[in-house]
């Protein structure tokens, strides 16, 4: 980059300065003249404001404990599997069980518990991951401490992080962690990969649960 090697002259600077001023004047007047584009999200989540766990009615307690009972479940039953298929059959034959049975085991558990639930991050494997809108912002700004929100007919939303493990480094750890075989096998489904150069600790995603309507309302 080069400066200019005489100073620029007073009357140009400030003839420039009221044409900008201008402008922007002129940009800020088009722009709210016009019709605000309706844009719903913003108000769905506005919708789901934050409840400190001594602010939840009775009932909404339980339903809080009842989802996070089943995300307990949906954990063990996922880390079990994991494990059994790591040690039997290695990691590349372990992908397959994140891959198809990772969803399958998911949509089991909220069907017998009767709630939405799921796994989401701020750097997805799989699209398909992605948050509830009322997630949307949390996950955003990464908030890293359980939390429980209130959304429109008395529906609530628990969003719990989950830290990474060493048993996670195999296949979402530093490039170097990843054995080939498991890299190759990641890259060929999840093009858009993004869930990789974790160190344990670090946070790598939640658990989000959604009860029914009827549950946060009743009593
Ligand atoms: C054998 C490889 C493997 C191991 C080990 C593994 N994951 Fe994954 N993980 C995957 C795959 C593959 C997916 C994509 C699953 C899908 O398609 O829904 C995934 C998805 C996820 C997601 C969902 C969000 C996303 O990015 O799509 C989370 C959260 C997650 N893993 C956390 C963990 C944690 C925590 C551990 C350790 C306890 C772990 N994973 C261990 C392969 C693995």
């Amino acid at each position: 980059m080069s400066l200019p090697t005489s100073p620029t002259p007073p009357i140009v600077l400030r003839l420039g300065l009221a044409l900008g001023l201008a402008a922007a004047v002129a940009l800020a007047a088009s722009c709210c003249a016009e019709e605000p584009v309706p844009d719903a999200r913003p108000a769905a989540r506005a919708a789901w404001t934050p409840v400190p766990a001594e602010e939840l009615a009775p009932a909404e307690a339980e339903a809080v404990a009842a989802a996070r009972a089943a995300k307990k479940e949906l954990a063990g039953r996922l880390v079990g599997r994991l494990t059994e298929v790591l040690s039997q059959q290695g990691p590349a034959a372990a992908i397959e069980v994140c891959h198809l049975d990772a969803p399958r085991i998911t949509g089991a558990v909220a069907e017998e518990q009767g709630l939405r639930l799921g796994r989401t991050s701020h750097r997805l494997r799989n699209p398909m991951n992605a948050p509830p809108p009322w997630a949307e912002p949390w996950v955003a700004e990464r908030h890293d401490q359980p939390l429980v929100l209130r959304g429109p007919d008395g529906r609530l939303g628990i969003l719990d992080p989950i830290p990474l493990q060493p048993l996670c480094v195999t296949c979402h750890g530093p490039q170097e962690s990843i054995p080939t075989e498991v890299a190759e096998r990641l890259a060929a489904l999840y093009p858009e990969d993004r869930a990789t150069g974790f160190r344990p600790g670090d946070l790598r995603g939640w658990f989000w649960m959604e009860t029914r309507a009827e549950e946060g309302t009743e009593g």
